[in-house]
């Protein structure tokens, strides 16, 4: 594909995946409203660019997305990448303006991304492929395990009900 059209579709994708999810708040908030059609319509158009956002991300799949070996190796490092150079900066710059809830939020987040990259570098050394388990979501903070759900999550404290099952 040529430079121009690539970066392009690349923006696309990005632009209709942030579309995506405004949509679904702008979604939410309609409810809130007691506008139920409005609601809907948000909903309606929030998956039409989610098909928007497949749709390029397809054309240019090729480059963004490569084998598994390759895609974990560039997960495990985005996720040390997060973690230990993004966020840490995020939480001074929120600490600096006393902005104690978003601080918060991006340190849980951030000792999240941690447990994710542990998770992806176990599946990088260690055999995990020839058997299929379940992981655990924190709906809250991000946290994942692919043990069993604990009582509190480790990261932020909700309790078990909080956590999302993700199954093949
Ligand atoms: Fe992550
Ligand atoms: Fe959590």
């Amino acid at each position: 594909m040529e430079q121009k059209t690539k970066e392009n579709v690349y923006t696309a994708f990005v632009g209709e995946a942030k579309a995506y999810f405004r949509l679904l708040a702008y979604a939410e908030k309609a409810e809130e409203e007691g506008i139920p059609q409005i609601a809907l319509l948000f909903r309606a158009i929030a998956e039409a660019e989610r098909v928007h956002a497949t749709r390029n991300l397809n054309l240019v799949k090729d480059l963004l997305v490569k084998d598994t070996d390759t895609n974990l190796e560039n997960s495990f490092q985005r996720e040390k990448t997060v973690s230990e150079n993004a966020y840490p900066e995020f939480i001074k710059d929120a600490e600096v303006e006393g902005e104690s809830v978003v601080a918060l939020a991006f340190s849980q987040a951030r000792d999240a991304e941690i447990f994710h990259a542990k998770l992806y570098e176990r599946a990088i050394y260690d055999v995990i492929k020839d058997k299929v388990s379940a992981y655990h979501v924190c709906q809250v903070c991000g946290y994942v395990t692919g043990k069993k759900i604990p009582d509190k999550c480790p990261v932020c404290g909700v309790s078990k009900e909080k956590f999302k099952t993700i199954e093949g």
